[in-house]
């Protein structure tokens, strides 16, 4: 490949976010040559939006806890679809991944005794999640990347990766991308592959994550014959900003009501108490008198003789509950309820615990939350579906190409819980690397690179730039988003979803017209031209598949069918594929779990 600029490794990891540069510390650290190439600054990536913590049960805050409860927590917060394997690994494995983070630096707020802090969260039973204030994600990033380039990974910053190259027998071969500044096309020759390029949130109008979030590893993976499990499950965090407009689905982290911040609607009223399924009716408290015992118990240190309050429920539920209290009109000014935490915790407790709230709120929205309530909505912040992988290596159908954290499917089944997803990209994150590297290894050579199919590709890119009066990318990525948030959103009909899969249909049309002017030196509406391929790709996977589940189930919620169907669904998983027609979805039943799993959560 004389004609571009070409590297050659073992083993390339694509993102730079925590799933990636764990999968790059422990491919390096086995001695293979590892690249990680990332579309954004190295340091800046969603990870950070996973603020309250980091799932594993280390017991320090409360010995009862262990991983045989961490995992039956998991799967019920998965509404029993997470693939069992993955839960059972992220379960036993977090504990030792995050005192790894310790021994690598990670400074994690301390219990009295001196052991690692651990916060209450939705759907865990035990306070389970290790934190930093509220900054863990941050910290972990910031710990892994010391740990990461002081090893020795080789680092490209501000490359987006466009097409996986595979040989003629199938195997990855390498990758082709474009440099964001230049806009010239680079060729990373590889044995492996791992993607660990997050999520699809762009796809959404309101939405905590940032603008890298365009769906690429899912479309990479896709287009590239791999397939993709469980896409009609987005989590719709409860708690995002919605004023002013200009930050509206900012993220507010959980860690408000794991600290013991409530949930209020206009009248006053605690309106989760309402909204306990039955699924969890005796786990959490069902009077303000209990759930204030909890809370006093909380802020003592104390181990509480008092169940949960309801604004720990599940994320699904409280944001489905959130939506009910605003369209009946319980809402707040901007289109929220409240978030209160000023009239549980001094005004000293919020600062230190959660100091990132308070200067988000402080500098973004002019409110004090050591005085005011806050006001909240739910926020596009997570996709539970993604690339189907073996859950001990992470590798996909395509040899070679590996994937791991949020763009990796399985683990979380319908919902996820809070934390669950550091945790998951430090396990899976690991594995990746490590299985990676074993593959590598185990290669004799490179396999050639197909240099037609680059040119063909690279022309491809091109294209945009030579087209005669066609729209902006912007205003079509702007419909998208709005059509997603309006059909494809927390509560969806069979209506809305034909018609958002005919609306893709057209988006498509125009995506494939969009004209961008000037050239290829730092140009990011070429940039979002070509992510526009892969955000219709993936939003029609998630409307296809939120189309041919006819349930409720987690974070997916039917109006037309609002009850679980266990019979036909319980144990159904919807896989999507590229075919020559497009994108496919197929019914596919759930691998059994072991009976002594089965144990575990048999109640
Ligand atoms: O609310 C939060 O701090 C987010 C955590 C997560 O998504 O795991």
């Amino acid at each position: 490949m004389d004609k571009y600029e070409t590297h050659e490794y073992d083993v390339v990891v694509i993102g730079a976010g925590g799933a990636g540069l764990r999968a790059a510390i422990e491919s390096s650290a086995a001695g293979v040559k590892t690249a990680l190439v990332c579309k954004s600054l190295l340091g800046k990536a969603h990870t950070v939006m996973a603020e309250g913590g980091v799932a594993a049960s280390l017991a320090s805050a409360d010995t009862r806890d262990n991983w045989e409860t961490h995992y039956r927590d998991t799967i019920k917060g998965g509404k029993y679809l997470n693939q069992w394997r993955m839960a059972q690994l992220h379960a036993q494995e977090s504990p030792d991944r995050v005192r790894e983070l310790q021994e690598w630096g990670a400074v994690f707020d301390r219990t009295r005794e001196g052991g690692i802090n651990q916060r209450n969260f939705g759907g865990h039973t035990y306070p389970r999640l290790a934190h930093v204030g509220d900054r863990t994600g941050l910290e972990i990033i910031r710990t892994l990347q010391d740990r990461g380039v002081h090893q020795g990974i080789d680092v490209y910053m501000e490359c987006t990766i466009r097409t996986i190259l595979k040989d003629p027998d199938g195997h990855v071969s390498g990758c082709l991308g474009y440099w964001r500044e230049s806009g010239r096309f680079v060729v990373f020759h590889a044995k492996s592959i791992v993607l660990a390029t997050g999520g699809i949130g762009r796809c959404w109008d309101i939405t905590s994550n940032s603008w890298e979030y365009t769906a690429d590893g899912h479309a990479l993976a896709l287009w590239a014959g791999a397939e993709l499990i469980d896409s009609e499950f987005v989590q719709f965090h409860p708690t995002g900003m919605v004023w002013p407009p200009s930050v509206k689905g900012t993220l507010i982290t959980e860690g408000v009501r794991g600290e013991g911040g409530v949930l209020k609607n206009i009248d006053g009223e605690r309106f989760m108490f309402d909204n306990i399924p039955e699924m969890f009716q005796g786990e959490y408290a069902e009077t303000e008198e209990e759930a204030t015992r909890w809370v006093e118990a909380v802020v003592a240190d104390r181990r509480p003789d008092a169940r949960r309050p309801p604004e720990l429920l599940t994320r699904d539920v409280v944001a489905r509950a959130i939506r009910r209290e605003v369209r009946a009109g319980r809402g707040s000014p901007h289109g929220g309820v409240f978030l209160d935490i000023a009239s549980k915790r001094s005004a000293e407790a919020i600062k230190r615990k959660l100091p990132s709230m308070y200067h988000q709120f402080k500098e973004l929205a002019n409110v004090d939350i050591t005085t005011d309530p806050m006001e909240v909505g739910p926020t596009c912040h997570y996709t539970m579906g993604g690339v189907r992988v073996d859950p001990e290596s992470q590798e996909t159908r395509v040899p070679g190409m590996f994937a791991a954290g949020e763009v990796a499917g399985g683990m979380h089944g319908a919902n996820r819980l809070g934390g669950n997803s550091l945790s998951d990209l430090l396990v899976f994150g690991k594995r990746a690397g490590e299985f990676a590297a074993r593959h590598a290894a185990d290669r004799a050579d490179l396999t050639a690179i197909n240099e037609t199919e680059v040119e063909e590709r690279a022309a491809a890119m091109l294209e945009p730039f030579g087209r005669e009066g066609g729209e902006n990318p912007y205003t079509v990525h702007e419909d998208l988003r709005n059509m997603m948030q309006d059909k494809v959103g927390i509560v969806r009909t069979e209506e809305d979803l034909v018609s958002a899969i005919e609306a893709i249909a057209s988006l498509r049309t125009r995506a494939a017209g969009v004209k961008v002017g000037g050239n290829i030196q730092y140009n990011p509406g070429w940039h979002l031209a070509l992510d526009l391929d892969n955000m219709l790709d993936i939003s029609e996977a998630v409307a296809r598949s939120a189309l041919m589940r006819t349930e409720s189930r987690g974070a997916h919620t039917r109006e037309d069918f609002p009850d679980s169907d266990e019979q036909t669904w319980g144990q159904q998983n919807l896989v999507t594929c590229q075919t020559e027609s497009g994108v496919e979805v197929q019914v596919e039943s759930l691998p059994e779990m072991p009976p002594e799993l089965k144990e575990l959560i048999k109640d």
